[in-house]
């Protein structure tokens, strides 16, 4: 871990213009050991994309980090919390393959050097209804996989989260068909919304929230933002994803926001706002979770009821 706010001051209460120091990253740009334990004030990046903001007030960090999916470790809300400190994050690798020009295995601190780290502030919804709204710090998936060059049939591009039973205890029972897997259209993955992130409310990724690196599509349920990625592949035809081979009829290989189209289980016309309490209040759900302005383009023609 980097910092954590020891004092009362709560980070929303920080300026825009505070500057946060992700300790992974600024090893890797090679300005190591620099102010590293001056503390906030004298940190040194990521700045926040003004671009990339919502009007929301932010969920606590306590909320983010102890109330989440995390099926790798058990089905609990606090699952992930409890047993994700057995995970190792480092060294990480990941790799690369398929239609690409720069197949390979790339090292986490090698897939950081150099890029736009930034910190933006996204809503995130679950197709439980549920809502955050969260600071991540990344770099757009565009800028990496611009990196490795797709090839001119990569149509679709597949995700892997890492299988290791043996720090992950909710892989040593049947439940899900692991590996962890979720897919989008090469478009949607070159959109500049689409986040890789390393970390959260100025630190490195929490354990539980997808160390070291995760995918964030603020756009979509919160399930096809898969976290600790171990496996990168540029394909020709859809991929098959975790939720959409567990249950179809439920889960749709595009799974965007949608208040229109209900889930079998949970109305997706609202949604709880995490951290309100017993009290806790219901707002209403927007299209693509209020990115609409931004991706609604990419459907054009599409029929959002079928393709859910
Ligand atoms: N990634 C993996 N590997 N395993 C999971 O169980 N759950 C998903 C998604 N990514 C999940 C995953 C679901 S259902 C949600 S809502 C988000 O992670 C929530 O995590 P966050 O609150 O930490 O972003």
């Amino acid at each position: 871990m980097t910092y954590r706010f020891t004092t009362e001051l709560r980070y929303s209460d920080v300026t825009p213009k505070s500057l946060w120091l992700n300790r992974r990253q600024i090893m890797a740009g090679g300005t190591a050991a620099l102010g590293l334990l001056a503390g906030p004030s004298m940190a040194t990046t990521p700045p926040r994309n003004p671009r990339y903001s919502v009007k929301d007030e932010l969920t606590d960090y306590d909320d983010i980090t102890s109330y989440n999916n995390f099926y790798e470790f058990g089905t609990g809300k606090d699952d992930p919390a409890r047993h994700a400190s057995s995970l190792t994050t480092s060294p990480w690798e990941v790799k690369v393959d398929g239609l690409v020009g720069k197949p390979g295995v790339y090292a986490f601190e090698d897939i950081i050097k150099g890029v736009n780290l930034e910190e933006r502030i996204y809503r995130l919804r679950c197709v439980e209804a549920w809502s955050m709204v969260v600071p991540w710090i990344g770099f757009q998936l565009s800028e990496f996989l611009q990196r490795v060059e797709p090839q001119a049939g990569a149509r679709y591009v597949a995700f892997e989260t890492l299988y290791r039973p043996e720090e992950m205890r909710g892989q040593r029972s049947r439940g899900l068909d692991w590996p962890y897997r979720e897919g989008l259209r090469l478009d949607e993955a070159m959109h500049p919304l689409t986040l890789l992130a390393t970390g959260l409310y100025g630190e490195d990724m929490p354990k539980q929230n997808g160390a070291p690196i995760r995918l964030v599509v603020p756009w979509k349920y919160g399930f096809k933002s898969i976290k600790s990625i171990v496996r990168i592949s540029l394909v020709s035809d859809q991929p098959e994803t975790t939720w959409n081979m567990q249950a179809p009829r439920e889960y749709g290989f595009y799974s965007n926001v949608n208040p229109n189209r209900s889930h079998p289980r949970w109305s997706q016309a609202t949604e709880r706002v995490v951290g309100g309490g017993l009290f806790a209040k219901r707002i209403e759900t927007r299209m693509f979770n209020g990115y609409a302005d931004e991706v609604a383009s990419l459907y054009s023609g599409m029929d959002l009821i079928t393709n859910y």
